[in-house]
């Protein structure tokens, strides 16, 4: 059935019906669609635009209609141009007449507009539970890792030591921060369209705070032409997401650096691992891999809405139309990512004795030796060049700074006493770095109880 055949004289070309029909994807917010029925005629019947009876029968109709979806009985049928045309035919179908008043007060741009944003709404918060499952996966591992050394990097040149607490925990306020953007998005959305109409507001007395409070929205919006052509949450879900995305990719990256057999710092489980069709020593990092690969897709998705609306007159257009798969799809490649991502990491094992030797044969602790000088009376400069210096000799015999005998290090410099080997220990590297955001031991413990509270009440 066709909402709109009065003015016509001729069928709509097949082809024509099936590029402008939105059925095939926008089916997935039947539920809201409904939903979004069902407090409309709740308020036309409190503003006495509506019967009690004509209400009743209308919202028993709507149930039915989400149940027999539900159950199977009812499939959702192409020959619909999209799912409010098909709510409402079959609505009609079900009650007859008082059917037909459903629409009364609405458009299909306000109605379009609220569906998607009490889809999205919803999608934001299993987003936000999936990134607090990750963030406990991580937590758990800091918890275990505050003395667990590894080289920091820059350059991907061995650095500094750091802990596996401390690199994970940068992870940590990524997805804390990706949680609070969620948070954002959604108070600034939480705005109900319904009542706009097509463009203009309605000439019957809807009231629009009623509607918004039915659907726990913080208010109706504030302008109807604003209200059916706003799709600035999306755009901004979709940024919030691609940065979910980008931070997984990092962390990806990284995983896959580590579980190679150059590194092996880490080892992905068997069960989140794949093999190759014709190596048969190979295990490789699929998942990972692929979760770095989908990144591209939704950030495909935030430039091509972006695209969408750049040259978009006020209000409606059905090039608006399109918002729908490509947030969808950005919205299932990020849960499917961030679900197979916490197991992952959930199940890995850490080779924490190669991390630290990986540490000590890079001469993470040459800028703590040059510190032992500093604090011994030379100035930093000289430092810097003599523990360069030593570095050279190490490098020459193939040793790391914690192996070259004291006598050598005296040649180079009478200050260098005995204690030069607690001085540059891994430990000592790290212990030292103790202001709040650090490696340091307790610095650390301290952030780890911070995001404990956090993670209680949030
Ligand atoms: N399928 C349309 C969309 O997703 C619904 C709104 C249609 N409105 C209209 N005036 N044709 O945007």
């Amino acid at each position: 059935m066709k909402l709109w055949g009065g003015r016509f004289t001729k069928e709509t070309d097949q082809l024509v019906h099936n590029f402008n029909a939105s059925i095939s994807f926008d089916q997935k917010f039947y539920k809201q669609d409904i939903l979004g029925s069902i407090a409309h005629v709740t308020m036309l019947e409190k503003q006495g635009i509506l019967t009690t009876d004509e209400r009743d029968q209308i919202i028993a109709g709507c149930k039915g209609i989400l149940e027999d979806i539900e159950n199977g009985t009812l499939a959702i049928t192409e020959e619909h141009e999209d799912i409010h045309s098909f709510v409402e035919a079959n609505l009609i179908e079900r009650i007859g007449e008082p059917g037909k008043k459903l629409h009364t007060g609405r458009s299909r741009n306000d109605q379009v507009a609220l569906d998607m944003k009490l889809f999205t709404r919803d999608e934001i918060v299993a987003i936000n539970d999936l990134l607090k499952e990750l963030l406990v996966t991580i937590h758990n591992i800091m918890k275990a890792h505050t003395t667990t050394y590894m080289p920091g990097f820059t350059h991907l040149q061995k650095a500094q030591p750091v802990t596996l607490a401390h690199h994970f925990g940068a992870y940590f306020e990524m997805f804390r921060r990706d949680r609070s953007r969620l948070r954002d998005i959604y108070d600034r959305m939480n705005y109900c369209p319904l009542g706009a109409g097509a463009l203009a507001g309605t000439t019957y007395p809807l009231d629009r705070e009623e509607t918004a409070s039915f659907l726990n929205f913080d208010g109706p919006t504030l302008n109807s032409m604003d209200s059916v052509s706003d799709r600035d949450y999306l755009i901004e879900l979709l940024s919030a997401m691609s940065m979910i995305m980008m931070h997984l990719s990092r962390f990806c990256e990284e995983i896959i650096v580590w579980n190679s057999n150059e590194y092996q710092f880490v080892e992905i489980d068997d069960s989140y691992s794949t093999g190759s069709s014709i190596m048969p020593q190979k295990k490789n990092p699929d998942i990972a891999e692929l979760v770095r690969g989908k990144t591209g897709r939704v950030y495909g998705a935030l430039l091509s809405l972006l695209t969408t609306m750049k040259g978009l007159p006020l209000a409606y257009n059905k090039d608006m139309q399109e918002d729908k798969e490509l947030t969808f799809d950005a919205i299932d490649t990020v849960k499917g990512c961030l679900s197979l991502f916490t197991g992952m990491i959930a199940t890995m094992r850490f080779h924490t004795e190669h991390m630290e030797a990986s540490a000590k044969n890079g001469f993470t602790n040459a800028t703590d030796a040059a510190d032992y000088l500093v604090n011994h009376g030379v100035p930093f400069r000289d430092a810097h060049g003599i523990i360069g210096q030593l570095v050279l000799t190490c490098i020459e015999k193939d040793i790391s700074l914690d192996e070259l005998p004291l006598s050598e290090y005296k040649k180079i410099s009478p200050v260098f006493e005995e204690d030069i080997y607690e001085a540059i220990s891994m430990k000592t590297c790290v212990d030292r770095r103790n202001t709040i955001g650090a490696p340091g031991e307790q610095a650390m413990k301290q952030v780890i109880a911070m995001n404990e509270t956090y993670l209680k009440e949030s």
